[in-house]
């Protein structure tokens, strides 16, 4: 099958709507509860470049040492690099050992995933988790905000991004005018909407939308009673509850619940493109299939019905 490519925003990049996100290849066992190995990683993006997804996301920070990027470079390199039309995103992320994210680690942590993934460049990078600092920090002269604009202007990447989850602050990075591109994650899925409202904003002032995690971080993909953990935390009953009834409506019309969580960011206008995590070869078709698959408009309907309340949403 065929992607739908996008524009992203204004940025003049064009993106597969469907984004390969590579956080589980990372094997963080805290987030996702259980380990990936280095071939099964490899083999994973290996299929990617096989597939009609030409879009991947990663990090700096994904996993000790930069795992993912370092196990996405591997999986370059067996493949022979990096086909000329896959854009490859990474994130700019603090030190892991003195938790520096100025100006200045901006720049390193750059060159440590050019480094690690194999590559001279990435057309778009994104500062990656800012909730980790204060916004002033972040705003400052010689902080990670000025150091991306500096890179965007000369040239060293094409756009910028800001990637991260609570709505109201990334609003105010947003606010700033700085980027062209946000990701926000798990905030507008089958079971929460917080961001749409942001998202919209963002479509409307031609920055482009991300929406990261529209599998709650696995519930919506395995079922709560085989992934317990909602959204990289412990999960609140009623939002398990309402995944679970999900599933059940699902059931009833022989649809996956991946396969409705998938769609539902598909079929939303304002999203450029949706980023997946997955962690085996077999998904990529998996994921292609139920892209893909006839979902009746009564399945839609009786989901709506199920969506928890707004004080169950995320920040
Ligand atoms: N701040 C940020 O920048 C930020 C935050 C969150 C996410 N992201 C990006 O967005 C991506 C997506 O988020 P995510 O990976 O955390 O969450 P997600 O896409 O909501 O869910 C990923 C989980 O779903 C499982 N899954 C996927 N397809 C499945 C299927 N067909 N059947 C069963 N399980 C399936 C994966 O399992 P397997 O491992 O078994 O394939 C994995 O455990 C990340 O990988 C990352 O690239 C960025």
């Amino acid at each position: 099958m065929t992607l739908r490519t996008r524009p992203l925003g204004s940025t003049g990049i064009d993106v597969t709507d469907v984004c390969f996100g590579s956080s589980p290849l990372a094997s963080m066992a805290r987030l996702y509860g259980y380990d990936v190995d280095e071939r099964r990683a490899i083999d994973t993006v290996l299929a990617v470049l096989d597939s009609p997804i030409r879009f991947i996301d990663t990090s700096n920070g994904y996993g000790e040492n930069g795992t993912a990027e370092r196990r996405i470079g591997i999986a370059l390199r067996e493949y022979g690099g990096l086909p000329d039309d896959v854009v490859l995103a990474t994130k700019v992320d603090p030190d892991p050992v003195t938790g520096d994210f100025s100006g200045a680690r901006v720049t390193a942590s750059l060159h440590e995933s050019l480094d690690r993934l194999g590559v001279e460049r990435v057309p778009l990078l994104h500062l990656h988790d800012p909730e980790r600092i204060p916004f002033e920090q972040a705003m400052a002269d010689d902080g990670p905000v000025a150091a991306l604009i500096r890179l965007r202007d000369e040239g060293v990447v094409d756009k910028i991004g800001v990637a991260g989850g609570p709505v109201a602050l990334l609003g105010r990075y947003l606010a700033s005018g700085a980027f062209d591109v946000l990701l926000s994650h798990n905030r507008h899925t089958l079971l929460d909407r917080s961001a749409d409202p942001l998202f919209e904003s963002a479509r409307r002032n031609g920055v482009g939308v991300l929406n990261a995690a529209p599998f709650g971080g696995g519930m919506l993909a395995k079922g709560p009673a085989v992934q317990p953990g909602y959204a990289y935390g412990t999960r609140d009953d009623r939002v398990a509850a309402a995944a679970s009834a999900m599933q059940d409506a699902c059931a009833r019309h022989g649809v996956p619940l991946a396969a409705a969580a998938l769609q539902f960011s598909l079929r939303t206008e304002f999203v450029d493109s949706t980023v997946v995590g997955i962690s085996a070869p077999e998904r990529v078709t998996q994921t292609l299939d139920y892209a893909s698959l006839e979902i009746p408009a009564e399945l839609w309907d009786e989901l709506e019905t199920l969506v928890p309340s707004a004080d169950l949403w995320l920040d």
